[in-house]
């Protein structure tokens, strides 16, 4: 799929993000995160007690003259955020006390609307070696959209589930990118800021959709591409340097997607209300197909009339389900199956199916009669 001339989804380019930006469409992204330079102004090497170096940020990417061009830069590359954006989608920044209050300070200029600000609190922070200030074991997350009046997503029971049923706060604990997760060349960090892929995962899985199109301008070692492909989002990165994309990209090759059914997000809404024969009318279920149950060892044929036929009973869904489990009723829903790929998938998973398919169509319907 390509969302300008230039570029296909799901790929990472390398460049300077905020020219690549110019050539993504207005208003086609559903969600943006991005972890930009600090500008961290480092003095000198950092030490520990026992003289060995501490493998601080000390890269080029990270440099900039003075604050004036930080912000200018920042205003740049904001803009563009803005511009392609969906009116309905989610911004995403994070960074430290050395830049966070500068880029949002300009973000709510150019015109994003804040929603929160999350503390992301590092279970396992660098200590401060030199013992002269607090141990700065948090980076600031700030969540927003391009207004007020912005139609988000956000997947509010699905986080509270995630909160063993109590409301999710803004503080996460999440340890920083360490042991097998962490990328190393010849024994060394592959990216010295790789970010912790259970911070993207909680972001996506909050703000965004199955099959969205998620955007990340300052791509590094690809933790963003890699949860989003694992979450079945699709994906664009822009990185300045090459080395990062080809670790991105090895690293992308082994990551796995999970089955669409299990990312429904059927805990935020009540069964969809699609009946089987819409099933049917609209070709996700085939007039003479097979429907199967769980272990296959049970059969039905598909009827014309939205019936189905097994060893000779006649009915719906629900009744030669009840039928083959010897119950007064069932509800055939979570009873059949059909085969796609050779993998069986729910009926009920094709009703999400449909009821995702149709809003969306009826919201691009609305769009292009605007
Ligand atoms: C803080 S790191 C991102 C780390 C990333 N989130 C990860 O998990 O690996 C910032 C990245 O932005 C890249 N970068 C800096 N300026 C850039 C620009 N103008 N355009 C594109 N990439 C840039 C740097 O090379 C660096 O890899």
């Amino acid at each position: 799929m390509k969302i300008t001339g230039k570029f296909e989804i799901n790929n990472i380019y390398q460049g300077d993000c905020i020219e690549l930006l110019k050539n993504i469409a207005a208003e086609s992204v559903d969600l943006i995160f991005a972890d930009p330079p600090y500008n961290l102004q480092l003095n000198g090497e950092l030490y520990r007690p026992n003289q060995t170096k501490v493998d601080a940020v000390s890269d080029e990417w990270d440099k900039f003259e003075s604050k004036e061009k930080y912000d200018e830069f920042s205003n740049s590359w904001l803009k563009e955020c803005y511009r392609v954006l969906k009116k309905s989608g989610s911004f995403w920044v994070i960074g430290t006390y050395h830049n966070i209050f500068r880029v949002g300070s300009i973000m709510q200029n150019v015109g994003f609307w804040i929603l929160n600000d999350i503390i992301w609190i590092k279970t396992n922070p660098m200590p401060n070696f030199k013992g002269t200030r607090f141990n700065n074991a948090h980076e600031t997350l700030i969540w927003a959209t391009k207004s007020a009046k912005s139609c988000y997503t956000f997947h509010y029971h699905a986080m509270k589930a995630m909160n063993d049923d109590l409301q999710m706060r803004s503080d996460w604990f999440i340890p920083i990118c360490h042991g097998k997760e962490r990328i190393k060349i010849n024994g060394k960090k592959a990216h010295s800021i790789q970010k912790p892929a259970e911070l993207l995962y909680r972001i996506m899985i909050s703000t965004s959709n199955l099959d969205d199109l998620v955007l990340d301008p300052f791509m590094g070692s690809g933790t963003t591409a890699a949860v989003a492909k694992r979450l079945g989002r699709n994906f664009i990165g822009f990185e300045k340097e090459k080395t990062y994309i080809d670790v991105a990209n090895s690293m992308l090759k082994k990551i796995v997607s999970i089955k669409k059914e299990l990312l429904l997000y059927k805990i935020e809404n009540p069964k969809p209300k699609v009946a089987f024969g819409n099933l049917i009318e609209k070709g996700y279920v085939k007039i003479g197909e097979k429907l199967y149950s769980e272990k296959k060892d049970k059969e039905a044929v598909v009827q014309a009339d939205v019936s189905i036929e097994s060893e000779n009973e006649i009915g719906s869904i629900h009744k030669i389900s009840a039928k083959i489990l010897n119950k007064e009723s069932n509800n055939g829903w979570d009873f059949w199956y059909v085969l796609r790929n050779n993998e069986l998938i729910s009926i009920d998973s094709l009703r999400y199916a449909y009821k995702r398919d149709f809003s969306n169509k009826s919201k691009a319907d609305q769009g292009s009669a605007n």
